[in-house]
């Protein structure tokens, strides 16, 4: 009985050096240790033992139990420490290696551009006003004094959902909403997508931005659409920006001005961006056509007004010095994060 006892010990050693997991260690303590385990199985025939040989076996037998017991346990925690180390390993933060670089999205320059306006006409005292891109022919053409047969239709040519509905060519539409909703004194701009059916190249694009000025009060004159566009474009470009304003013909001012801004890039001595100009054209205006205030129910006689339109993305162009439009909407990272 001595040498099964020993060679259980044996045998129980032997396997705990196999033994990788803390399921297969408690398998082995049932098999060796447990109420019908092999340990147990040869105490039990402890009876057919003499006297003398019983305390014998028997203090022989409860030393190779608290043996196992303690390789058990010590293999136990030989485990637990192996499994925090692995661990440890797997999960090691290394401290040294460099960061990642979080990228932070900014407003495009249209937009930026589109806000600082904003916030120039809000600080003068202007609403901001909206209406929509969908328009009836009515408030894009007719209102505005641009009859059915008018060749200024020629130069504004659009995509027409229906003979009568049509996608808006210019913010003026707007203009006519602005005035029947409301009646002066009225300051109002109103920015927002137009769109025309114009082939693409580096100048033209079918949908572009555009935002509207109007001014309806009594007194209103040429003097105030040149002050007020005179501080839009010191305020944009800078104090020594200057403006000059050209006679044109809009149906819908009378009389109308086109306005440019002293090029950025030369001062006004004259250079390939300006096409040796020394200015740059940037806007439409003029007084508000006598004929669109009464097609609004505004007395002509009572009031007059001002109104401009500027194109969003040649303030931007300018600004920038880009000289492709498209550039603007290629959604290229590499262009858009100079700015
Ligand atoms: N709507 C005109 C255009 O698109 C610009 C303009 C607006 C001119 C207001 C005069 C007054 O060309």
């Amino acid at each position: 009985m001595k040498e099964q006892l020993e060679k259980i010990e044996l045998a129980a050693k032997a396997e705990l050096e196999k033994i990788s997991d803390a399921k297969e260690l408690d398998d082995l303590r049932i098999k060796y240790l447990g109420k019908k385990g092999e340990l147990t199985a040869i105490l039990k025939q402890m009876a057919s033992l003499s006297a003398e040989e019983r305390p014998v076996i028997g203090q022989l037998a409860n030393k190779i139990r608290a043996d196992i017991e303690e390789a058990i346990s010590a293999r136990g925690s030989e485990l637990k420490a192996a499994l925090a180390e692995k661990k440890l390993k797997e999960e090691r933060l290394d401290v040294t290696l460099p960061g990642k670089l979080q990228t932070i999205g900014k407003l495009h320059p249209l937009n930026a551009v589109m806000n600082e306006i904003e916030e120039i006409f809000l600080g003068m005292g202007f609403d901001i006003a909206e209406g929509p891109e969908v328009e009836y022919d009515y408030y894009n053409f007719e209102a505005l004094n641009i009859p059915a047969d008018h060749p200024a239709r020629d130069t504004q040519d659009t995509f027409y959902i229906t003979d009568n509905i049509l996608l808006r060519t210019q913010t003026s539409s707007v203009q006519i909403h602005v005035m029947e909703n409301k009646k002066p004194p009225i300051r109002v701009i109103s920015p927002g997508r137009v769109f025309r059916s114009d082939a693409v190249d580096a100048t033209h694009l079918p949908l572009f931005h555009q935002i509207e000025g109007l001014v309806v009060d009594k007194g209103i004159t040429m003097a105030n659409l040149v002050g007020t566009l005179d501080m839009l474009m010191k305020r944009l470009y800078g104090e020594d920006c200057k403006i000059r304003l050209r006679p044109h013909h809009f149906p819908f001012t009378e009389p109308s001005a086109e306005v440019d801004v002293l090029c950025f890039n030369c001062g006004g001595k004259g250079c390939s961006m300006c096409k040796n100009e020394g200015y740059v054209e940037l806007l439409g205006a003029g007084m508000v056509h006598p004929k669109v205030l009464a097609n609004c129910g505004i007395d002509p006689n009572e009031y007059s007004g001002f109104a401009f339109g500027l194109g969003l993305e040649r303030v931007v162009m300018r600004k920038y010095g880009i000289n492709d439009l498209r550039l603007l909407y290629e959604n290229d990272l590499r262009f858009l994060d100079q700015f």
